[in-house]
């Protein structure tokens, strides 16, 4: 019996996406695009958009379920949730106090993190850092967006990317020295602020009928700024987390990356030297889903038994910031 400094180990997870489904062919009645362009372009073909009258903390509430279920865990037995969202359902208080009411948690602390698709990645590496101090050991970790009500519908270089999720982890600490969070890192560059942002809605353009006019409410986006430095930076930084946690590429069983695009999730695998079948890739279902992209994803390689005890399992995303980060799971 080993009596180290405790790890997290994942307990379970769970996803929920929305049930109405946003064809490219539906898009293109919206804009002028086509199902060939969105598909060879990005890969989408579908994704999901939450219905009118609920907020992005039901598909938090739902993913959470989900995954408390899969770890055996209830309410009571959480320490603190922590979540990753751009899309809260106010702007404050945070989704994660909206979640922890919903769950009916207690003793408990909970707030959000705000790192735009690298979300759920910030979340879990400061959940992980908790747990590793020995001040918790249990923490519920979630990504949960809709990004659908910040999308301009008129836009066609983004109202084509993107679509509604949740994904949760339950992590608990665990002595065994095998296993958990075998390494996070994080990074932001904010110097790229304004190349993939909201211009109003916050303390410096709060909302006014102008402002609304003039869409500003919406994402604006450099879509071929943020392919460049997503590929090169996750590359980096899955490089780096792998080096932290003494893990070669080729012992990497999987790969779960952000999904925003799937070139830029080729590209990455083909600069890691990862074949394919080691990646998973669900951006045709889904789209871009923000913060819950990486657990959504995570989840169901889980579910479809694509992760088996003693994988090592490496996450990255990028995203607005920008903000970018990896992790690398023994499980
Ligand atoms: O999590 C981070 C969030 N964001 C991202 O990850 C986005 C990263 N960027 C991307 O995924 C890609 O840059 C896009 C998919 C957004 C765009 O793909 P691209 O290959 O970089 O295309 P582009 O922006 O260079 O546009 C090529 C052409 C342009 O026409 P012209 O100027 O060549 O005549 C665009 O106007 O495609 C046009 N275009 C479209 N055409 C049909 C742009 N959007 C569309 C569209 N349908 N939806």
């Amino acid at each position: 019996m080993s009596h180290s400094q405790p790890r997290s180990v994942v307990l379970g997870t769970g996803s929920e996406l929305p049930s109405k489904v946003l064809t490219n062919s539906a898009l293109e009645q919206l804009v002028d695009t086509s199902d060939e362009w969105i598909t060879v372009r990005t890969g989408i073909k579908v994704r999901r958009i939450l219905e009118d009258g609920k907020g992005s903390a039901d598909m938090a509430y739902h993913a959470s379920l989900r995954a408390m279920e899969d770890a055996g865990v209830e309410a009571r037995d959480l320490q603190a949730i922590i979540v990753g969202t751009v899309t809260p359902d106010y702007p404050f208080p945070s989704s994660a106090c909206v979640l922890e009411h919903m769950l009916g948690a207690r003793d408990v602390f909970s707030f959000d993190v705000n790192a735009a698709c690298s979300g759920f990645l910030n979340a879990l590496a400061v959940a992980d850092a908790f747990i590793r101090t020995g001040k918790i050991r249990s923490a519920l970790v979630v990504g949960s967006d809709a990004l659908s009500r910040l999308l301009n519908w008129q836009d066609r270089a983004t109202c084509i990317l993107f679509g509604d999720g949740a994904g949760a982890v339950v992590l608990g600490a665990s002595e065994d020295d095998g296993r958990g969070v075998l390494s996070t890192r994080l990074r932001t560059d904010g110097s790229y602020a304004k190349t993939l942002y909201v211009p109003a809605g916050g303390s410096l353009k709060p909302a006014s009928i102008q402002s609304v006019q003039r869409n500003e409410h919406t994402i604006t986006m450099n879509g071929k700024e943020v392919f460049k430095v997503a590929v090169r930076s996750m590359e980096e930084i899955s490089r780096e987390a792998l080096s932290d946690a003494g893990v070669s590429i080729d012992q990497v069983s999987l790969v779960i990356p952000h999904q925003a695009n799937r070139r830029i999730i080729t590209a990455l695998a083909d600069r890691l030297g990862l074949p394919l079948e080691k990646v998973v890739v669900n951006v045709d279902k889904y789209g871009n889903t923000s913060a819950a992209s990486v657990p959504v994803a995570l989840d169901e390689a889980r579910r479809q038994g694509r992760i088996q005890p003693g994988d090592i399992v490496l996450l990255n995303a990028f995203g607005a910031g920008f903000a970018w980060g990896a992790a690398v799971i023994r499980f």
